[in-house]
């Protein structure tokens, strides 16, 4: 059986990856494709429970290399037990945020660089997405959508922290061309998610494995 496409969304905090998640998925249940749509952290029952501990605003002291190991911890559960074996089972699984958010968060924005990449090898294996869809939308803006109050512990590290992020997820951009989707997260969420559909059927009918129902 062939292996099932791998999709993931990334993007800066409040880019409005959960609608447009949601939007496909009801679209692609009414194509009859047999696919999971799982996040990051998370996705898993231990993955869960780890994200509760990075996410607490209570666990201020969390030194940069912890709140990396857990996000990889959470990652290599994750993909052994919901992502690569659905993949094999010639299922589409589509992720909430996968390594490219290590990349850009703890990599860049905590400054740890290239370790993150190296530990999270070790986590993911060969599971590497055959697309990613990157909205992209200033954190100014995705700020004005969260709302004062309403962040967790990496959302309120700062607007200068979250500019770095974003400006990483920039240079992914042009580093991935072949695999990351850029697209402008502030235009129409219809037109967001005209582009991703056409996307998501173009890469089926290239890859000719979806994962049928
Ligand atoms: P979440 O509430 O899921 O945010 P969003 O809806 O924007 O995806 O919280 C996940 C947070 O964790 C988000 O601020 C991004 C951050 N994150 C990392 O810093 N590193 C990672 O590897 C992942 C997966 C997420």
């Amino acid at each position: 059986m062939n292996r099932g496409l791998f999709i993931t969304f990334e993007g800066p905090d409040g880019s409005g990856k959960s609608t447009q998640l949601e939007l496909l998925r009801g679209f692609l249940a009414k194509q009859g494709l047999d696919c999971v749509v799982t996040r990051e952290p998370g996705g898993t029952k231990i993955g869960e429970l780890i994200r509760h501990i990075i996410l607490d605003n209570g666990n201020g002291e969390m030194s940069d290399m912890a709140e990396m190991l857990l996000y990889a911890a959470s990652r290599a559960q994750h993909v052994d037990e919901v992502i690569r074996p659905n993949l094999e089972a010639g299922r589409m699984v589509i992720s909430d945020r996968f390594v490219d958010s290590s990349i850009v968060y703890q990599g860049y924005g905590r400054g740890l660089g290239d370790i993150v990449r190296r530990v999270n090898e070790l986590a993911i294996g060969d599971c590497i997405p055959d697309a990613t869809f990157l909205l992209k939308a200033e954190p100014k803006v995705g700020f004005g959508r969260i709302g004062a109050g309403g962040e967790d512990r990496i959302e309120s590290a700062g607007l200068s922290y979250h500019t770095g992020v974003y400006e990483a997820y920039l240079e992914l951009e042009r580093a991935f061309p072949e695999r990351m989707i850029g697209i402008d997260a502030t235009a129409d969420v219809d037109c967001i998610q005209q582009r991703i559909r056409d996307k998501i059927t173009e890469l089926i009918a290239l890859h000719g494995r979806a994962g049928t129902a």
